[in-house]
């Protein structure tokens, strides 16, 4: 942690974010001797109440815990991150969290009142504020006008009755971090985000983050995109069983895809194995992920038009998935191979398992690349065609572009999302492997 004198420039750094102080000179200021006691006590126990930010690096409350903090290079400083308060509402929380907890002189509550007074509050809601009571403030403040005459002392509460007028700057929502590297990201996907799309009550960081990729999601989902050539890879966005009509008959050597395991996506199966008996070229090799559950099923869809051959598997080294409906730790994951006849046996003898990596950057269900890339190495004649109907972040498209065999790779994807995240991954594949070659 680095810092910066806040008091001349009116920012705090602290690893790589700066935050702003956005009330350095509503408050009284504490005295060099009290900043001294509080790092003191902050080098002795940490800081025990969080630093209140707003989403755009403010610092609403907390400004001297954090000087403290980033002088003393402490790793974890509590934060909460409030969410949509506009500027009147963070300066009156800033002044009641003050309030509340520093002794201030009575000149010093008499300036807030004032200050308070002008901006259009009335005398029960400066009381509210400033923690004492509205009479006194009436007394204490005596001809200072109400600079809008708006602010009503009482206001009619929804059951009818009247109600002391009180300031509200209570955030709907709030985010709790644990140190400057959860509050940065905080920050980052906070950008995205409108306010008024959070939750009510208090979220963690990875809660505010899976609320950002729905967010960029969505905007994916509601835009329009067309298909993709790009060297050897060519992406479809649409719904396979339509897209794939377009493809020549009897021209794709490797159909390598990954359809839904769910129980609602098992037509899908059915639908993959036609179009493969048609759009495969004899001895042509289907390879697909598939769930366990359903296996008796996806068998009996897949041979009605296509012949078994063989059983690979994703071994997940290290982790595994309770599948709750049988109460197993699931540990692999099969790759049924399928062949459209006759059976031709053209390629050199391989390994059926292989170990798979945890990859879920780009798509809920993603695979990892290093697998996709065995199979197709050990599948793909060289300049064959691969297809993949349904390639989700484009995973097969970008091992086909891996493996370097001269292997013509067509994608088709239904979800624009996924397909716009394909579309990037397959131009960053193809830019990485030019500056390779
Ligand atoms: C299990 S995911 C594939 C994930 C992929 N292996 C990856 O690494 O990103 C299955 C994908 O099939 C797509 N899909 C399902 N039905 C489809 C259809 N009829 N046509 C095209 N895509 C389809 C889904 O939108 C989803 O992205």
């Amino acid at each position: 942690m680095s810092k910066k004198k806040e008091k001349k420039e009116k920012v705090i750094t602290v690893g790589d974010v700066d935050f702003k102080v956005l009330f350095g000179g509503l408050l009284p200021q504490i005295s060099d001797e009290e900043y001294q006691r509080l790092k003191a006590s902050i080098k002795e126990m940490g800081v025990l109440v969080p630093v209140l930010t707003d989403e755009d690096r403010g610092i609403i409350d907390g400004k001297h815990r954090l000087q403290a903090a980033a002088e003393l290079k402490l790793k974890t400083v509590p934060f909460n991150i409030l969410h949509g308060l506009d500027y009147q509402a963070k300066k009156h929380l800033a002044i009641k969290l003050n309030a509340q907890r520093r002794h201030m002189t009575k000149d010093e509550r008499l300036a807030l009142a004032t200050g308070l007074r002008k901006d259009g509050l009335s005398y029960r809601q400066i009381a509210d504020l400033l923690n004492v009571h509205h009479e006194t403030v009436r007394r204490q403040l005596g001809g200072v006008a109400n600079a809008t005459g708006e602010s009503p002392d009482k206001v009619v509460g929804k059951d009818g009755k009247e109600y002391a007028a009180k300031v509200i700057c209570k955030p709907k929502t709030r985010t709790n971090a644990k140190n400057v590297g959860e509050v940065k990201r905080v920050f980052d996907v906070s950008d995205t985000i409108d306010p008024t799309d959070l939750p009510k009550g208090t979220i963690d960081v990875k809660r505010i983050e899976r609320i950002g990729r729905q967010v960029e999601i969505n905007k994916k989902r509601s835009l329009e995109y067309e298909d993709l050539k790009v060297g050897n890879a060519k992406l479809m966005v649409g719904d396979f069983r339509k897209r794939c009509s377009e493809i020549p008959d009897s021209s794709v050597d490797l159909c390598f895809t990954d359809p839904l395991y769910e129980k609602d996506a098992l037509p899908v199966w059915g639908d993959l194995a036609e179009m493969c008996a048609t759009k495969l070229k004899p001895g042509g090799i289907l390879m697909a992920y598939s769930g366990v559950l359903y296996l008796p099923q996806i068998h009996q869809m897949l041979g009605e038009h296509l012949t078994y051959l063989w059983t690979a598997a994703i071994y997940h080294s290290g982790r595994s998935k309770l599948v709750r409906a049988v109460h197993i730790h699931q540990a692999w994951k099969p790759v049924l191979v399928y062949v459209k006849p006759p059976l031709r046996k053209y390629w050199h003898p391989f390994y059926d398992m292989v170990s798979g990596g945890q990859e879920k950057d780009h798509h809920h269900y993603e695979q990892a690349v290093g697998e996709a890339v065995h199979y197709i190495k050990a599948l793909c004649p060289k300049n064959s065609v691969l297809l993949d109907p349904m390639c989700g972040s484009g995973t097969s498209i970008v091992a086909a572009l891996e493996a370097d065999i001269g292997v013509t790779a067509i994608g088709c994807e239904v979800d624009k999302a996924a397909y716009a995240t394909a579309e990037i991954r397959i131009k960053e594949t193809i830019e990485r492997l030019r500056k390779k070659n």
